[in-house]
């Protein structure tokens, strides 16, 4: 059976952005998708799209950070669709501010939907891909989880986790025919750009095109990434079998590790 066509995809924050484009580009490639997220009209407009690609779709309402919820939405997926054979932990949230002013609330919510939540939900998709001799896992991380980000500490001790998480599951999971990767994005044109834009100009009194260039002079091709690219890697990495335990940069070479 192909890797992509007639599989089962799952994939988390699936209602915009990078989420979006890979659930439409794992429907392009032939796979059944289920979108997850909490904006419900978000996942419900996704799936719609992905239906009229011609492949079976879920819209999944799901808070990443709510154990019970993650726990119960393999199975949900698994009465619609099938068992999922293609996970991606897509869903993913920022906040910026400097260590020294950091609350527990910001620390533990980022940690949950960044960190946790993945791992949560890959343990409970992993029993059904070992049974069945397959799954592809792929998390979506950023180079922030290869680099030090100022302001940005949660995150990128989230998205460190979520790479060190994908090395050592790949390692359990080899011999099974489960693959484990993560993608590291450098800033991609995403609501999560806009809002970065936005908290940097209003932190800093300049024009939102200056926040944005900014944001932006780091990046040798002087340009985010688009969902398209990013997604093109995820679709890469459920089609190889012999890549596993990689986290491989979709970033314009702003970081080479
Ligand atoms: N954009 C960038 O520059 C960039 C760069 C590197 C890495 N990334 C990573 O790429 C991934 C996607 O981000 P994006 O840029 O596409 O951002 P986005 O446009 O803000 O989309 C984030 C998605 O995650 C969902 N989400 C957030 N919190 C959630 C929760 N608790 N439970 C379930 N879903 C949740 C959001 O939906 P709801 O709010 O409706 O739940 C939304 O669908 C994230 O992991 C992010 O860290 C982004």
């Amino acid at each position: 059976m192909d890797a992509v066509e007639g599989r089962v995809a799952l994939v988390t924050g699936g209602g915009r952005g990078i989420g979006r484009a890979i659930a439409l580009a794992l429907a392009r490639a032939g796979a059944h998708v289920a979108v997850a997220a909490r904006s419900v009209p978000e996942i419900e407009a996704v799936a719609a799209e992905v239906a009229r690609l011609g492949r079976r779709t879920l819209f999944l309402p799901l808070d990443v950070s709510d154990r019970a919820a993650v726990a119960r939405a393999p199975g949900l997926v698994a009465e619609e669709l099938g068992p999922v054979d293609i996970l991606v932990n897509n869903a993913g949230t920022h906040a910026s501010m400097p260590v020294h002013k950091m609350d527990d609330a910001t620390w533990d919510a980022i940690l949950a939907v960044d960190l946790t939540g993945p791992m949560l939900l890959t343990r409970a998709c992993l029993p059904a891909m070992y049974e069945r001799g397959f799954g592809r896992i792929v998390n979506v991380a950023s180079v922030a989880g290869k680099i030090g980000l100022k302001h940005g500490s949660a995150y990128s001790a989230a998205k460190h986790g979520l790479i060190g998480f994908t090395r050592s599951l790949a390692l359990e999971a080899a011999k099974k025919g489960v693959t484990v990767n993560a993608i590291c994005p450098s800033w991609t044109e995403t609501q999560m750009l806009d809002e970065a834009v936005e908290a940097i100009a209003r932190a800093t009194g300049r024009s939102e095109a200056e926040a944005r260039a900014t944001i932006l002079r780091s990046n040798p091709l002087g340009r985010a990434a688009l969902p398209e690219e990013v997604a093109e890697a995820a679709v890469f990495l459920v089609r190889n079998a012999a890549v596993t335990g990689q986290a491989i940069h979709v970033d314009g070479g702003e970081v080479m590790s």
